[in-house]
This record gives structure tokens, sequence and C-alpha cells, in this order.
């Protein structure tokens, strides 16, 4: 059985227990950070941090643990399970108060829950054999940037893929490719440049993709930050996610159609060394 931390207390998984008024269940008031754990240690923490950081303030959450005891959080909970590869999921909510669409007072306890998962992140099967992927209409709200733990719309296009007989989903708004249901979307054209969306409001700011975007630009590797349609994927020359949970996962098939030769593709093999690469020795 897994030891999980809840609101400073690492206890085991059968004991945590959160209040039914909690607004996280009540109305997914919450933010969440994935970081992955490699050899026993987290990858790009920091940026994790700061994306955290970023996500509370926006929704006007003030925790009241800085960096470091949230790092030691972190490193006590690998600590306690013996973690050696998966991750880490943190959540933050609004905490248990009386049904109210407003905000209940800022002395509220927010609640902090976090929890470990094994999970195979380099010798992954899906990082042999590429992904299936649908297009579908991206109907998340106008905030897509913030890491909330409203995922509804995230899992109702992950269940239709799989329905299809696809792995995963890439969402498309007024044409243009937003990201993938939980991960960012990449293609690589004909002439080799590394395209993916630039940062809005729309899409969320991936840790993975932003490590990725300077080892791009450190291998003196074209960079293109724009919107692309799925008619560019269906003719582009490769394709790939990135994720916390995934780092990077080749894209070989759209709507059964090959993208490329149909297999993952060379440079895209390539970016995913360099990201591990750079994730093990980036890791603390
Ligand atoms: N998902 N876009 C969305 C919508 C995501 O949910 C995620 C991550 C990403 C990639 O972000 P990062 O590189 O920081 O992991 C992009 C996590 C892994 C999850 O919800 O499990």
């Amino acid at each position: 059985m897994r030891t999980v931390y809840l609101n400073g207390q690492f206890i085991a998984e059968n004991d945590a227990k959160i209040s039914i008024f909690d607004r996280g269940f009540m109305f997914a008031d919450g933010i969440y950070e994935v970081t992955a754990v490699l050899g026993g240690k987290l990858v790009d923490a920091e940026p994790h941090l700061a994306r955290l950081r970023r996500s509370l303030a926006e929704l006007a959450l003030v925790l009241p643990l800085d960096d470091d005891a949230l790092l030691a959080v972190h490193r006590q909970l690998i600590a306690r399970n013996a973690l050696c590869e998966g991750l880490v999921y943190m959540q933050v909510s609004r905490g248990a108060a009386d049904r109210d669409f407003l905000y209940p007072p800022a002395d509220t306890p927010l609640t902090v829950a976090l929890f470990t998962q094994d999970k195979a992140v380099l010798d992954s099967p899906l990082a042999k054999r590429g992904m299936n992927i649908i297009g579908l209409p991206d109907m998340r709200w106008g905030r897509s940037d913030i890491k909330t733990t409203q995922l509804l719309y995230a899992c109702m296009t992950k269940e239709q893929a799989k329905a299809r007989g696809a792995d995963d989903a890439w969402l498309v708004k007024d044409g243009w490719v937003t990201e993938g249901t939980s991960n960012n979307a990449f293609i690589i054209t004909r002439d080799g440049a590394v395209v993916t969306r630039e940062l809005s409001r729309a899409l969320l700011p991936g840790i993975t993709r932003g490590a990725l975007l300077a080892l791009v630009q450190e291998h003196g590797l074209q960079l293109d930050e724009r919107a692309f349609t799925l008619e560019e994927v269906k003719n582009a020359a490769e394709a790939f996610v990135t994720s916390s949970t995934s780092f990077i996962y080749p894209v070989v098939t759209l709507n059964g159609q090959p993208i490329g030769d149909g297999t993952p593709g060379p440079l895209t093999q390539r970016l995913r060394r360099l990201y591990i690469d750079h994730a093990l020795a980036g890791s603390v």
C-alpha cells in the first residue's frame, strides 16, 4: 500500500480522507502538477513548481508552503514509497466549505494531496510503436493554459479515441490543432522544421514542451512556433507528443492514415533521446 501526503501528514492511502464538501470534488476548484521521477529523482522540478505557482495565482489560491517545502514533500514521498521510476501527482483544491459558487473566506484551509505512481517511463511500448490519433473538436473552456483538475472533456475525448481504435486525440479549434488530450502536439515538416503551436490561453504550457524547445534550439534544429491544421499533420514527415508521463511519443497515424511512412520518425526518436539525456542529467 502506498504512503500518500494529505494536509501535512504522510499516511497510508486507505486512511487518506477528504470531505464531500471539498471544492475540488464539487466544482473541480483546484489545480495539479504531474512530475516525472527517474532513478528516484524529480525531472524538471523547478519549472513544474513555477507552473504550479502560476496556476495557484490564476485561481487566487494562496498556498502556505514555499518551493523548498514542496520539494521536500515530493522527495519524502518518493523515499517513503521507494519509487524509482514513475510520477508524483500533486493537487491543491480550495478546501471544504458550504456549497456556494462564491469562493469561501480566504482563511479556509486548502486541501493539499500528493501521491506517487509507478510507471515505466523510459521503456514504454508506445514510445516504440508510436501512437494512433484521431482529430476531435476542442470544446474545452477558454483557459486551457491553467492546469486545473477540470479534465472531463479530456476524459471524454480519450474515451472516444479508444472507441474508434485509436490511442489518443488531437483537439482542433477554429481549424487549428491546439494540443492533445493530455500532451502537447508537434509535427516535423518535410524540410525538417519542428512545429508546435505558440503558447496562449488555448493550450497548456507543457514543461516537457518547454524543455524540448530549448534542446531543439541548442542543437541547431529549425523551430517554428505556430499553429497548424490536421491537413498539415497528414502531410508532415513526422509527428509526436510531449508530456511528463510520456516524455516524447511518436504519432504514426492520424484518422487511420499514416503520417510519413507510418512508423516512429528518426528525428522524433533523436529528440526523445535528447530529452531523456536532459531529464537524467537535470533530475534532483
Ligand atoms: N498532462 N497538455 C495537456 C492538456 C496536459 O494535460 C498535459 C500534461 C500536457 C503536457 O504538459 P507537461 O509536459 O507539463 O506534462 C499538455 C499530465 C501529464 C496529466 O494530466 O497527467
